[in-house]
């Protein structure tokens, strides 16, 4: 059989590349929604340790999935979206969220509204989530852009910013792992709907990654 022309390659690779991405950061979304439905099953009193063990989990996750929507996300949705101003609401709510989870951060489950401060901050996050996969998203993905290139700049990224939070080292190596096995070697092989294939290059980045250096482009 004739192997493909290049440009349907990487056609195929960088479809495959976007719907890495996002479905990443529908991952972390579904994450935060299910987490916030085990929080609300439990009593902040009497299942404090569990309760705060899932405030700070979740708090670590948002503050990860914030940082790479800012330095890598929002940047690109800007230019391209019909409504800037939905880049700017999206940008103040994370600062909203940040000054609640910074609260919750200092207090713990037998403090007074520790379970309502992180009721608020979900039930905003959940808003803020609906408006990103309604409006933002669905532009992000008619998008041109180098996909590729800005999946191995968001793995790279996410990456080092979990291994920097203890909390989150094991999500770390699973990703990484998952990652792995995602891409092919050869790239000749048809991506399929969740692989990724890079024709060849090998995914991460140094742990001094810096994100200075992020070099997403449209094209
Ligand atoms: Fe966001
Ligand atoms: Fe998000």
């Amino acid at each position: 059989m004739q192997a493909s022309p290049p440009t349907t390659r990487v056609t195929r690779a960088a479809t495959a590349a976007r719907s890495r991405v996002i479905d990443l950061l529908q991952e972390d979304h579904r994450r935060i929604k299910q987490a916030y439905r085990e929080f609300l099953r439990l009593d902040a009193q009497r299942n404090g340790d569990l309760c705060e063990s899932i405030v700070r989990r979740t708090l670590a996750e948002l503050r990860v999935h914030a940082a790479l929507e800012e330095e890598l996300l929002y940047p690109l949705l800007r230019p391209i979206v019909t409504d800037v101003e939905a880049v700017d609401e999206a940008e103040v709510e994370h600062e909203i969220v940040r000054y609640l989870g910074e609260q919750l951060d200092a207090s713990h489950a037998v403090d007074e509204k520790f379970a309502a401060r992180f009721a608020v901050l979900c039930e905003y996050v959940l808003h803020h989530v609906k408006e990103e996969e309604g409006e933002l998203f669905p532009q992000l993905k008619r998008a041109k852009l180098d996909w590729e290139g800005l999946l191995d700049e968001f793995m790279a990224r996410r990456q080092a910013l979990q291994a920097a939070d203890g909390r989150l080292d094991s999500l770390a190596a699973r990703e990484s792992a998952d990652d792995l096995t995602d891409r092919g070697e050869d790239s000749l092989l048809p991506a399929d709907e969740h692989g990724v294939l890079l024709n060849g290059r090998v995914a991460g980045r140094p742990a001094h990654y810096d994100a200075g250096t992020i070099t997403s482009r449209k094209i």
